[in-house]
C-alpha cells in the first residue's frame, strides 16, 4: 500500500478510505499474506485519481468506474475528452485575461459592467467550436421570427452567432461578442460588429428592427441590452425563454426528472413579463417541433436518446453551466431509464405530439 500511494502521489490514508468505501480494494494478496494491489486495481486507482483531480466527487467517480460497460479504453478516451475540453477553456480563459490586461496596460479602465457583459461572450469563445455541428436554422421558427419582422428592411441581429435566423432578404448587419463565434460565420454572411448587447455601438433608431434569438439569458444585463436594442432600432423582436410560468421546471422532462440544476442557471435570468416591460413587447408562445432542426436545450424532446450524445450537448451552453457533475449525472440516469423503459412509461404520452409548448417566447415590441 505504501509502495502504490507513493507512486500515485497520495497518502496511504486516502487509500484506506478509497479500500473502506469500496472503490478501489487492493484484491491480491503477497506471500507473507499482506493484501497488495493487482495490475487491474492500480488501473482502477488510475482511473479514480484522474477523475478526482478532474473534479468528480467521490460519488459519481464510484459510478463512473463502476459502469461495466466501459473498459480501460472507454475511460482513457473519455479522460482524454474531459482534459482537452478543460484546455480548451482555459485557453479561452487566458486569451480573455490578456485581452484585459492589454486593456489595463493601456491605461484603459474596464467596468465591472464590461467585466459582466463579456462573461458570455467568454463561454462562447470557450465552447463556440461545437455549436455547428448541430445548430442551425429551424425553418418553423424562422418563418415565425420573420413573420415578427414584418416590412423591416434594416435589420440588426444582437447575439448573432453564426447568423441562423438572419433573413436573407433584408438589410442585415450582426452584433456578436465571441471571437470564436464571429469566425465561424459562413463566407458571404452580414457584417458582424464585435459588441455587446449592453452597449450598442449605434446611433438611435439607425435600424427598422433589431432581432436577438437565443442569446438574451447569456448576456450580464439582460433588460440593460433590452433596452439599447430599442434605442437603436425601431421595432425590437427577442426570441426567449419564460420562466414567470408556476412550477416551470415540470413543463419539460430533461429539467423535471434530470437536470434540476437548470433552474439554478436561469435564477439570476429576469422575468419574461420584466424584460416584455423593458421594451413594451406582447409575447407569443414559439412551439417546438418533435423534429426541430435547431438542437437547442428543448429540441429533442421526443428523441430522448439524442441527449445522450456527446456532440449533442456540447452545442448546448446549459450543459457547460451546470458542470461536469450534474451533466454526467444526468446523462447516467435518463440513459438507465430509457434502457429500462422508466422514461417511456412516464413519457409515453409525448409520442402522440408534434408540437411541445416549452417555454420559449417571443417578445414582439
Ligand atoms: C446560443 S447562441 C445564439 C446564436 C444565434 N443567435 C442563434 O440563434 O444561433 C448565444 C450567443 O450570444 C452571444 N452573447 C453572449 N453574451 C452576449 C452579450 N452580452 N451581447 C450579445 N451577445 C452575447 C454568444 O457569444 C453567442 O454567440
Amino acid at each position: 500500500m505504501g509502495r502504490v500511494a507513493g507512486l500515485a502521489g497520495v497518502s496511504v490514508r486516502t487509500l484506506h478510505h478509497y479500500d473502506t468505501i469500496g472503490l478501489v480494494r487492493p484484491s491480491a494478496r503477497t506471500p507473507a499474506g499482506y493484501r497488495a494491489y493487482s495490475t487491474g486495481d492500480v488501473e482502477r486507482l488510475r482511473e479514480v485519481l484522474a477523475y478526482r483531480r478532474l473534479g468528480f466527487g467521490l460519488r459519481e467517480v464510484a459510478e463512473l468506474v463502476g459502469d461495466p460497460s466501459a473498459d480501460a479504453v472507454a475511460h482513457l478516451r473519455r479522460l482524454r475528452g474531459l482534459l482537452l475540453e478543460r484546455r480548451e477553456r482555459a485557453d479561452a480563459m487566458v486569451a480573455a485575461i490578456d485581452r484585459e490586461l492589454g486593456t489595463r496596460a493601456k491605461g484603459l479602465s474596464v467596468t465591472p459592467e464590461e467585466q459582466l457583459e463579456m462573461l458570455g461572450a467568454r463561454l462562447y469563445d470557450e465552447i463556440g467550436s461545437a455549436y455547428p455541428a448541430t445548430r442551425r436554422t429551424e425553418p418553423r421558427i424562422a418563418a415565425q421570427i420573420w413573420d415578427a419582422l414584418g416590412d423591416a428592411r434594416t435589420v440588426l441581429n444582437v447575439g448573432a452567432g453564426t447568423g441562423s435566423y438572419e433573413p436573407a432578404d433584408r438589410e442585415v448587419t450582426a452584433v456578436e461578442p465571441s471571437a470564436v463565434m464571429r469566425a465561424q460565420r459562413p463566407v458571404g454572411s452580414a457584417p458582424c460588429v464585435a459588441a455587446a448587447a449592453e452597449s450598442l455601438p449605434f446611433q438611435d433608431r439607425s435600424f427598422d428592427v433589431a432581432m436577438a434569438v437565443s442569446t438574451v439569458h447569456h448576456w450580464g444585463d439582460p433588460v440593460a441590452g433590452l433596452r439599447e436594442m430599442r434605442r437603436v432600432a425601431r421595432r425590437v423582436v427577442v426570441l426567449t425563454f419564460d420562466t414567470d410560468e408556476p412550477g416551470w421546471p415540470d413543463r419539460f422532462w430533461l429539467t423535471r426528472d434530470y437536470l434540476p440544476e437548470f433552474v439554478d442557471v436561469l435564477a439570476p435570468f429576469p422575468s419574461l413579463a420584466g424584460m416584455a416591460d423593458a421594451i413594451g413587447a406582447r409575447a407569443e408562445p414559439v412551439p417546438v417541433l418533435w423534429d426541430c432542426a435547431d438542437g437547442l436545450f428543448e429540441a429533442y424532446w421526443r428523441r430522448p436518446g439524442a441527449y445522450l450524445v456527446d456532440h449533442v450537448r456540447r452545442a448546448m451552453s446549459v450543459w457547460t453551466r451546470v458542470g461536469p457533475e450534474a451533466e454526467q449525472r444526468a446523462v447516467r440516469s435518463l440513459r438507465d431509464d430509457l434502457e429500462s423503459g422508466r422514461w417511456a412509461e412516464r413519457n409515453g404520452d409525448l409520442t402522440g405530439l408534434d408540437a411541445a409548448d416549452l417555454g420559449l417566447r417571443l417578445l414582439v415590441a
